[in-house]
């Protein structure tokens, strides 16, 4: 999409409007509420590591569901929240030092996503890259019976990934949030109860 077009679907859209009036820093922060309000999956948890964490909109409404969660965040950008319990780490998701004796997780969250090209099969592949990649770090950050949630762009190495996740989860779900445009290929994986 020319970014001239994607500027005036902002302007019209009903997320963008309302996350500008309640304070939320993305319009993805709906996303994210959705998803909690059906799977609960932040009440319950003390330690978050987010993937693609920037701006922060889901950075504000895990904090909005559980004030005592402690949170770590990754972006190439910059987060534009700051918070007691929220340390930054403005990096490459893959330059991030996993093996610190701290970095363990509850909960796993992954908004993150490449620069699109407009070609969907490319985009999908880059995006799902980024996610076999962050699913073979699971197994060294996150607790048994922890939880990960996760955006996908739909398309041919899906059902793949997807098969990954089954094998680390009991429960794994497809979910499409009502604030997740109609037309886009996003959906989101949400995988509970994680064997270590
Ligand atoms: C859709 S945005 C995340 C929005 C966020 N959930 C929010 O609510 O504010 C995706 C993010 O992924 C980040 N990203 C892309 N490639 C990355 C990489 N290699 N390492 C870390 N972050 C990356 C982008 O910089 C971008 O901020």
């Amino acid at each position: 999409m020319k970014s001239k077009d994607w500027l005036n679907r902002q302007k019209r859209d009903f997320y963008v409007k309302k996350a500008k009036k309640q304070g939320y820093l993305s319009r993805a922060a709906y996303k994210l509420i959705e998803i909690n309000n059906k799977f609960k999956i932040i009440e319950h948890s003390n330690k978050l590591l987010e993937f693609g964490a920037a701006p922060g909109g889901w950075s504000q409404v895990a904090l909005d569901i559980n004030p005592k969660i402690n949170i770590t965040a990754i972006d190439l950008l910059d987060l534009k929240i700051n918070h007691p319990n929220i340390k930054f780490f403005k990096e490459d998701y893959l330059k991030f030092d996993y093996s610190e004796k701290e970095n363990y997780y509850d909960l796993i969250l992954s908004d993150i996503a490449p620069n699109t090209t407009g070609h969907q099969s490319t985009d999908h592949l880059r995006i799902t890259n980024m996610l076999f990649d962050i699913i073979e770090l699971l197994d060294k950050v996150l607790i048994n019976e922890g939880a990960f949630a996760a955006k996908i762009w739909k398309g041919s190495e899906e059902k793949d990934l997807v098969n990954k996740i089954k094998k680390k989860f009991e429960l794994v779900s497809y979910f499409k949030p009502e604030s997740s445009r109609k037309d886009s290929a996003e959906i989101f994986i949400v995988a509970r109860n994680f064997i270590k």
